[in-house]
């Protein structure tokens, strides 16, 4: 009996199998019930008592070495049928699931990208400001009911610094630090303590736009705002400018573009007006330009600013603006195809 579990054991450990089927067949041969293995453990009955402790500890040794063995096979074939158990090194990687791009950066994108079709480059300043940045320089006074307009976060009960309520703030630093001409975006993150709902949240982002030089007029402010609602919605949208009240500009005015959902015709989404406002926007106010150490003699600009978010749901209709926020990938993998 010892020389055939011996026998066997060389055998097993020699093992080898093409494809599923043959090794599916050495199984059976070797480990099913009536496999010859089976067989040698039904034979263990007759052996003599004296010789069990060492036949027993060679046979259950043959049993495991099968075991692994056929595992090990096994193992090889698992994922690839038609595999001769040789890495193939002509096939295909498998595709690597690429991450994808937020909304709001994409929208983001799109809008630095058309801007800076017409000259315009970009600059970034601190969340965390002085109150001068943002409101001081901007033309609201200490006692201005303007600041009632945004409702600020405070840091530490310091009353002169803020979480920025608008990228205005970038307006002040970039006009103090550089000299005209000044043509440029500041897009970031601003903060409002407003109750978070699906139409308001407390941090949002903006995109701000300043161009100062000599002689710029409203009316370039006009075109540049048409041709920027034209490229991003569509050749046939039209702007209206209504005018509005910003401490920071004189005149100002609020942007609306016609309805790119019922393309004016009047839906919920533009409460049937047929128009949704998308920026506030103005000419520099001299002060502002005095206040910054530009000369409002020789020079003059324009500035405007709009929210991400709200033209990130004109796009793409996201009915609750929390979404953007709240990094669920079934809303986040609805962007992949985008650039
Ligand atoms: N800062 C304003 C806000 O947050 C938006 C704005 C309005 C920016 C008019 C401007 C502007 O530059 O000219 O509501």
């Amino acid at each position: 009996m010892k020389n055939r579990i011996n026998q066997l054991l060389e055998e097993v450990n020699q093992l080898a199998a093409a494809n599923q089927d043959e090794l599916e067949a050495l199984r059976i041969k070797y480990l099913s019930k009536k496999g010859q293995i089976s067989e040698l453990f039904n034979d263990f009955r007759n052996v003599a008592n004296e010789d069990k402790r060492d036949v027993g500890q060679l046979l259950n040794e043959l049993k495991n070495t099968a075991q692994n063995k056929i595992n090990e096979l096994k193992d090889a074939f698992s994922g690839n049928e038609n595999t001769d158990n040789k890495t193939d090194l002509t096939r295909s990687a498998d595709p690597i699931k690429l991450g994808t791009r937020h909304p709001l950066s994409l929208v983001k994108n799109e809008i630095i990208d058309i801007f800076s079709r017409i000259g315009f480059t970009i600059a970034e300043g601190p969340e965390i400001e002085d109150d001068w940045h943002v409101f001081g320089a901007l033309n609201f006074s200490p006692e201005h009911p303007a600041r009632d307009m945004q409702d600020t976060f405070f840091i530490e009960q310091n009353p002169d610094v803020v979480l920025r309520t608008h990228t205005s703030s970038v307006q002040s630093r970039v006009m103090t630090n550089q000299k005209p001409p000044i043509r440029m975006l500041f897009p970031g993150r601003v903060y409002r303590n407003e109750a978070i709902s699906y139409r308001a949240h407390c941090f949002f982002h903006q995109v701000e736009g300043l161009y100062i030089d000599k002689d710029v007029s409203f009316a370039d402010l006009k075109q540049a705002l048409m041709y920027f609602a034209k490229e991003m919605f569509g050749e046939n949208t039209d702007i209206r400018l209504r005018p509005s009240y910003f401490p920071f500009t004189e005149p100002s005015a609020e942007m609306d573009i016609s309805c790119n959902i019922c393309g004016g015709k009047g839906c919920p989404f533009c409460k049937h007006t047929g128009w949704v406002e998308i920026l506030g926007c103005g000419m520099v106010d001299p002060n502002v330009l005095e206040n910054c150490g530009i000369d409002s003699k020789i020079f003059s600009g324009y500035a405007f600013g709009m929210g991400v978010e709200r033209i990130a749901n004109l796009k793409y209709q996201v009915k609750d603006l929390r979404m953007f926020s709240e990094n669920d990938v079934r809303f986040l993998q609805q962007f992949e195809s985008a650039y």
